[in-house]
């Protein structure tokens, strides 16, 4: 069986990724005001505090989301409203105006895993209702679609960089209209070193960097020591009650929690992070998820049961990753989680009361739909052998009942 439990399932640091620079497509980064926060969900918060969203409003949310979308508009007080969409992802305008209304403060609008859409007709059915746009571009860090840049159409448009970009964490808030008025604080040595650390290890841990890998080991193996014994006694204090325990050096958000943690407001994302975005070679980083997208898409070519969500890569996405929509999508996982493949399966959890009465085709799309990796530190040969591991497995999942 091919193995492809060491595939990096997220972008992982190498010295390729300091080659080359500018990007090929408009990144987010490029608005004229810009934040760099921990997580996209934070800066989801501090868009909706900055429209004034608070007790009493509505936030319109698609009905396909991320559960990590929900809890910053409960922290502003407000009532979460999800809209339906089609099944290419894209709003249901008529559903949306339906629910317009005076209530409704802001609404989110997603471009599902780097296809950037057309948000015209939303944005004037926002301005009509005098409602704030945030676009939500966690999935579309660069792209533009008809000559409109990603994050230009909404009043607030947030990332999540740590989906792009070989981090630890990040995220980032960002405006063509507004500006940005709270000032960003540091969240500390603890939090510094950490973010840099695991962002290291992560590429370590994929045979990614040996010569540095050789030149820390030893620091590394004092701060692991280190922090055993922080924790151990972490959890000594914690069995008495009253005890205080240390606050996490890094947000819960990057730890593939859907959790909201508002002591994460207004902190900038590190200097490592930083510096990582700024320095990376943009340019390989769009071109090499375009090739790993397209080399995917034909390297399944022809697999049973499978169909990709969107019929073409347009020149204007930078893919997040690859999504395939199946036909027997609980046997196609078993066989992919046993084969080890990395995946995500993209609203397999929707928030609770999101049925099919709510949107059917968010329901449908979280049963069926499969995220394969396409980011830029992916090596070739990995690549082939994540496309060999998932045509086997479509193959030996065909036939079985839906
Ligand atoms: C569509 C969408 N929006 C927002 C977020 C929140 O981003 P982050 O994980 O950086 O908080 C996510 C996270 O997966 C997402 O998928």
């Amino acid at each position: 069986m091919t193995d492809t439990r060491t595939i990096p399932s997220v972008p992982v640091l190498s010295l390729g990724t300091f080659a080359g620079r500018r990007a090929t497509l408009p990144a987010l980064d490029d608005a004229p005001a810009v934040q760099a926060v921990t997580s996209g969900r934070i800066a989801i918060g501090m868009a909706l505090r900055a429209l004034g969203v608070g007790p009493g409003h509505r936030v319109l949310v698609p009905a396909y989301h991320s559960p990590s979308m929900i809890p910053p508009v409960h922290w502003r007080g407000a009532e979460v409203v999800f809209y339906r969409v089609h099944p290419d992802t894209t709003a249901d305008l008529d559903d949306v105006a339906s629910k317009l209304g005076p209530g409704v403060k802001a609404v989110m609008a997603t471009h599902f895993f780097g296809f950037p859409q057309d948000l015209r007709a939303l944005r004037a059915l926002c301005d009509a209702h005098g409602a704030g746009l945030i676009e939500d571009c966690a999935h579309c860090f660069f792209g533009e679609r008809d000559g409109v840049a990603v994050g230009a159409s909404g009043d607030y448009a947030i990332g999540s960089s740590m989906k792009f970009f070989p981090i630890f964490e990040g995220g980032c808030l960002v405006s063509h209209r507004h500006r940005l008025p709270d000032a960003l604080t540091g969240a500390g040595a603890g939090f510094e070193a950490k973010a840099a650390l695991a962002a290291l290890e992560n590429s370590f841990d994929h045979g990614r960097l040996p010569a540095l890998r050789a030149a820390l080991a030893l620091p590394l193996r004092l701060k692991t020591a280190l922090w055993n014994r922080v924790k151990a006694r972490g959890a000594n204090r914690g069995a008495n009650p009253g005890a205080s325990t240390a606050p996490a050096l890094a947000p819960s958000s990057s730890d593939s929690s859907f959790a909201f943690d508002p002591h994460w407001l207004d902190r900038r994302s590190s200097w490592f992070s930083r510096a990582v975005l700024r320095r990376a070679g943009r340019a390989r980083l769009v071109e090499g998820r375009r090739r790993h997208y397209l080399e995917l898409e034909r390297a399944l070519a022809g697999a049973p049961g499978w169909r990709p969500l969107f019929p073409a890569l347009p020149d204007g996405a930078c893919p997040w990753v690859f999504p395939l929509l199946a036909d027997h999508p609980e046997a196609l996982f078993a066989r992919l989680r046993a084969a080890g493949v990395p995946m995500v399966r993209f609203g397999s959890s929707l928030w609770p009361g999101v049925d099919d009465a709510v949107c059917a085709n968010s329901m449908e799309l979280g049963r069926r739909l499969f995220g394969l990796p396409v980011h830029q530190e992916l090596r070739d040969a990995e690549r082939s052998r994540l496309a060999a591991a998932v045509r086997r497995a479509l193959e030996d999942s065909a036939g079985v009942p839906a």
